[in-house]
């Protein structure tokens, strides 16, 4: 069980919100109303935890070891949510998200595979990671520069606690954990080559409710997402090759492999595919009687 140790490292590295961020030294004069709104967004967006929990927890009915896990990564996700509730209420109570803008993220996701949903939510920590770490470089608040440095740090976190469990499923699943890391990695990675941000929040996950089936679609303002990353926090390619490179190297150890492109890792996961193919049990010939 990773359950026990992962609560000891990620407790001993918990901040604390009232003593931990430096509320007191707020400067209103470096914080204008366009950086604030972007506060308000962030907010809903990490309250989405909540309906990922629901998926997290239904998808792993088989394993309590993860379901448990989930305790400590929903509450960390909702913390976040809330260290931002907490900064506008302070100091642009009006933006305060309502109770109905916070339940509005809250919906249904289809069930997925599970091994896809850890390798997709491992890659949705790294990038938050970095994008977190742009937008505290682009405030000019100090306090909410420091939050936005702690948020990465604990996305960060995430990813490694993800990877643990990820390294588990390979030694209990073997090839089929590594066809859905690769196809998934393959996937996230190529975020360059699709106009979209690839990140669970902005993926389809319930498509009854399409096209409002994605977290960004049912933000008070659902194009939000692409000018924060292109206009404001300036989420440029210098910082979307960071992305790859921590996907790519991660990856690498994780599958005793070298990925020095998403190319490689492609094909990678083709090969892994014929072996599986190759090794697959025949079907079972049923003749008509
Ligand atoms: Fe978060
Ligand atoms: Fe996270």
């Amino acid at each position: 069980m990773l359950y026990p140790e992962l609560f000891k490292q990620l407790e001993s590295v918990r901040w604390d919100m009232d003593k931990d961020i430096p509320w007191a030294s707020f400067d209103a004069s470096k914080l204008s109303d366009e950086q604030a709104q972007t506060i308000k967004m962030n907010a809903i967006t990490e309250w989405a935890a909540l309906p990922a929990t629901e998926m997290f927890l239904r998808d792993n009915k088989d394993d309590s070891d993860f379901s448990a896990f989930m305790s400590i990564w929903f509450f960390e996700e909702q913390k976040h949510s809330l260290v931002l509730m907490e900064y506008l209420r302070r100091f642009r109570p009006e933006l305060v998200p309502t109770e109905e803008e916070l339940h509005e993220v809250r919906f249904e996701f289809e069930p997925a595979p599970a091994l896809e949903t850890l390798m997709l939510h491992f890659c949705g920590e790294i990038r938050l990671n970095h994008w977190y770490r742009r937008a505290s470089e682009w405030h000019t608040e100090p306090v909410i520069k420091q939050i936005y440095t702690q948020l990465s740090q604990d996305e960060a976190r995430h990813g490694g606690a993800y990877l643990r469990y990820m390294k588990r499923a390979i030694n209990k699943f073997g090839n089929e954990a590594k066809t859905a890391f690769a196809k998934v990695g393959v996937l996230m990675a190529s975020a360059r080559r699709t106009a979209q941000a690839l990140h669970p929040t902005n993926l389809h996950v319930n498509k009854n409710l399409f096209p409002r089936d994605t977290i960004q679609s049912r933000l008070p303002n659902p194009e939000w997402l692409e000018h924060w990353l292109d206009t404001q926090i300036r989420f440029d390619a210098v910082w979307e090759t960071k992305v790859v490179e921590r996907i790519l190297h991660n990856l690498g150890l994780l599958l005793n492999q070298r990925f020095n492109s998403v190319q490689e890792l492609n094909r990678y996961r083709k090969e892994i595919g014929k072996e599986v193919a190759s090794t697959a049990l025949p079907e079972p010939q049923v003749k008509p009687a």
